[in-house]
């Protein structure tokens, strides 16, 4: 039988699920978790993380007092989220709630691996509350001077990446899919790509090698504006992430 898209990514992440928490530093950056409680801070009750992976972004959420949902598509991911929170297997395009469950739901660092992102729009206009909110959160170039080359780093990197996005292509896509956008944040975050090629065990020497060298010997623009460096052997550089609050337009 043919492998899936989504077969390919379950055994993706399941293969990475122990270690997810300290295969990247963004994944429990405090100020990244804090600024998806922030920019909810308007609402409150019951909660839900599509694409949860072990429940970082809910982590903060549950302590910030919400009653924390997550679901994800990979079993592993789903065994480490339910540590933590209310959390079972499920696809993005099919969710196991009824209509109008929750008052927010987020989605942090999976749109661009999906394969029908319209789909789980849909469903997330169907399981919301009319009044709730969604967060949609996601790596994004800094501007049109890092975005082709970091776009050539993350379509080495990652197979499964069905659309590489921006702030403008997502929030297009909120657009066109029934939602208002209705608060904007960034977050920077100091990340290690040496880390996050040591933790990528899905990837050959042969290709974690090549994003390291696109990320270390990238064109001076992209360098400057990211602040790479290699230290002692470590390549750093600042990855920017777009929040975006979003709101159902009434149908
Ligand atoms: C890069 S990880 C991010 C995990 C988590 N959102 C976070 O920010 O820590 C992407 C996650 O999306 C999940 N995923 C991808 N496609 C999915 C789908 N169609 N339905 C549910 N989960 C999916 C993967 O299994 C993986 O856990």
């Amino acid at each position: 039988m043919q492998t899936t898209h989504n077969d390919k990514i379950k055994s993706q992440f399941d293969l990475r699920s122990s270690t997810f928490d300290r295969s990247v530093h963004w994944v429990t950056d405090p100020n990244l978790v804090a600024a998806h409680v922030k920019i909810a801070d308007a609402l409150k009750g019951k909660s839900l993380e599509l694409c949860c992976g072990t429940g970082a972004v809910s982590r903060g959420l549950k302590e910030a007092g919400w009653d924390t949902y997550g679901v994800d598509i990979s079993a592993g991911m789903v065994a480490e989220a339910s540590k933590y929170i209310h959390a079972q297997v499920a696809d993005v395009s099919r969710l196991p709630f009824p209509d109008h469950s929750f008052d927010l739901i987020a989605m942090r660092q999976a749109y661009f691996l999906l394969d029908d992102g319209p789909a789980a729009l849909r469903e997330v206009h169907r399981v919301l509350k009319p009044s709730g909110g969604f967060i949609l959160s996601h790596l994004v170039p800094f501007s049109d001077v890092d975005a082709p080359h970091l776009q050539a780093v993350h379509t080495a990197k990652q197979a499964q990446m069905r659309k590489f996005h921006t702030t403008e292509t997502l929030s297009e896509e909120l657009r066109q899919n029934g939602f208002d956008v209705l608060k904007k944040s960034f977050v920077v975050v100091r990340e290690s790509v040496t880390l996050w090629m040591d933790q990528a065990p899905e990837l050959s020497a042969e290709t974690r090698k090549t994003v390291c060298d696109l990320v270390a010997h990238a064109p001076d623009a992209y360098r400057k504006l990211r602040n790479v460096e290699v230290r002692d052997g470590e390549i750093l550089e600042d990855w920017n992430f777009v929040l975006l609050l979003a709101q159902p337009r009434p149908s």
